[in-house]
């Protein structure tokens, strides 16, 4: 990774300062030493939003993160501050706000960096959302297998807490501490989904739930809950101590503010790049230092493996929730993955599809059976094994698993195959007489040194 650091722990390096196109908010101080203390995240300014928060109540806080446009950053881009309004009135029984920190996505690293960098900020972030929607008790549900991340994530909460920032002006009682549960999830995609992420952390198999209801009106233990993304809730300190002006002046029409682009792939500098909505892939592409020397993009994703994939054609594209989706795909997480001449599309796709096998929950047939048989089909043109009628036989299935399947998992599965097979058809077609590393050989995709 390059600039805007995400290995907080190395001494401080350089951070982006090229005028006008990216803006540092969330990562600006990810390069310097021990960013993730408590004693820096003040020193640069932290707990100024949750003073300002102190100072609101509930509505006028919801009102003010309404007014800001903030959109959800885990994927969908729902706002904000109409989802917290949408929690029923209080009645003095408990309400939550469980934050989505699972981030398995193939391609998304935008939230562990931050809770790694820059931990204060979620949980100042958390601070101001519990106040906001009346809460006393926040999860964090963490992938499980970023176990560096687990014990920064704790020692950042104990760290606040001990400090006595945590203590005053919460709950319904308005003197209760606030608490804040870091849980390890065991690893698995699925529990990203907001509502299996709810089953989990109750104790159960990570399953989606049937919605309505939703979690607003009945999430964690039946109460009503509020679900959002890293990123989302370190957003808001930045809302509060700056002001919806402020955020609304970054961005588009439609998709307001700052967001952290992850570029990973054939590009020089891979690393986080923290821009308004609406920077362009040929401007991020430009920042990562260019694709690799001697190479050209042949293809990339803008928000990580289920959204369908993108060719130079829209290197122009805004990068904006409305623009994406114009374009024909989705913003996702912000998870730009760039691959060169080198790559076979056919392998890449089978590697997402393996992936998507691997993490289907078994909920439901289309999803469970559909994956499994794409897999198969994946592989045998990857090897150059394909039978003829192969492809016509994948869209047949993704297909049917695309809008009938009960999660977006399913729908997910479905895109790269759909995507891949619009966009390279010929590819796909090779696969019945040549294996991919043979068109494509793998070593030459490879950006290790000693891989090749
Ligand atoms: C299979 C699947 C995995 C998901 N994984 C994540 C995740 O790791 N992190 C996340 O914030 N949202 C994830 N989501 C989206 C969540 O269900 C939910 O929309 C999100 O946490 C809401 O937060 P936001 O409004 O702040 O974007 C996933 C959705 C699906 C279908
Ligand atoms: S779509 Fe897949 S992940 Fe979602 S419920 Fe069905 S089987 Fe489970």
């Amino acid at each position: 990774m390059s600039t805007n650091a995400v290995d907080a722990s190395q001494p401080a390096g350089p951070s982006f300062t090229a005028p006008g196109t990216l803006t540092p908010v969330l990562t600006e101080h990810w390069g310097e030493d021990r960013s993730w203390t408590l004693e820096h995240y003040l020193s640069v300014g932290g707990y100024e939003g949750l003073a300002r928060a102190k100072t609101m109540s509930p509505e006028e806080l919801i009102g003010l993160v309404k007014g800001s446009n903030l959109r959800g950053r885990g994927g969908a881009g729902f706002p904000t501050g109409l989802k917290w309004s949408f929690l029923p009135p209080m009645d003095g029984a408990p309400r939550y706000l469980v934050v989505n920190a699972d981030e398995s996505e193939p391609g998304t690293c935008k939230d562990i960096p931050t809770i790694l960098a820059n931990p204060q900020a979620l949980i100042e972030g958390i601070a101001i959302t519990s106040r906001a929607i009346g809460g006393d008790l926040a999860f964090v549900y963490l992938r499980g297998e970023v176990t560096h991340v687990y014990r920064r994530l704790l020692a950042a909460v104990r760290e606040a807490a001990d400090s006595g920032l945590l203590s005053t002006g919460f709950g319904l009682d308005g003197e209760q501490p606030l608490r804040i549960v870091a849980h390890a999830g065991a690893g698995a995609y699925i529990c990203g989904e907001e509502t299996a992420l709810l089953d989990s952390l109750e104790g159960r198999r990570g399953h989606p739930r049937l919605k309505p209801p939703f979690p607003a009106v009945a999430g964690l233990y039946g109460r009503p809950t509020v679900i959002n993304n890293v990123e989302t809730i370190a957003s808001v300190p930045g809302i509060l101590a700056k002001g919806a002006d402020w955020y609304n002046a970054m961005g588009t029409e439609r998709s307001k503010g700052h967001g952290i682009f992850s570029v990973s792939g054939h590009v020089v500098s891979p690393g986080q790049f923290e821009a308004p909505f609406g920077i362009t892939m040929r401007q991020l592409i430009e920042f990562a230092g260019g694709i690799r020397p001697g190479h050209s993009l042949k293809f990339w994703v803008p928000g990580g493996s289920s959204t369908p994939i993108f060719t130079p054609d829209e290197l122009d594209v805004p990068l904006d929730y409305e623009s994406v989706a114009g374009a024909g795909s989705m913003l996702g997480t912000r998870a730009l993955q760039v691959f060169d001449d080198t790559v076979s599309v056919v392998r890449v796709v089978a590697r997402w599809t393996e992936f998507y096998q691997h993490e289907s929950c078994g909920k439901c047939t289309p999803c469970r059976e559909g994956t499994y048989w794409m897999r198969q089909i994946m592989l045998r043109l990857e090897a150059g094994k394909g039978i003829p009628g192969d492809v016509e036989k994948l869209e047949d299935i993704a297909s049917n698993i695309a809008g009938r399947s009960f999660c977006a998992l399913g729908d997910a599965s479905a895109t790269p195959v759909l995507s891949g097979i619009k966009r390279f058809r010929d590819e796909f077609e090779a696969g019945y007489t040549t294996p991919a590393r043979e068109l494509f050989p793998y070593r030459a995709s490879s950006i290790l040194e000693s891989a090749r």
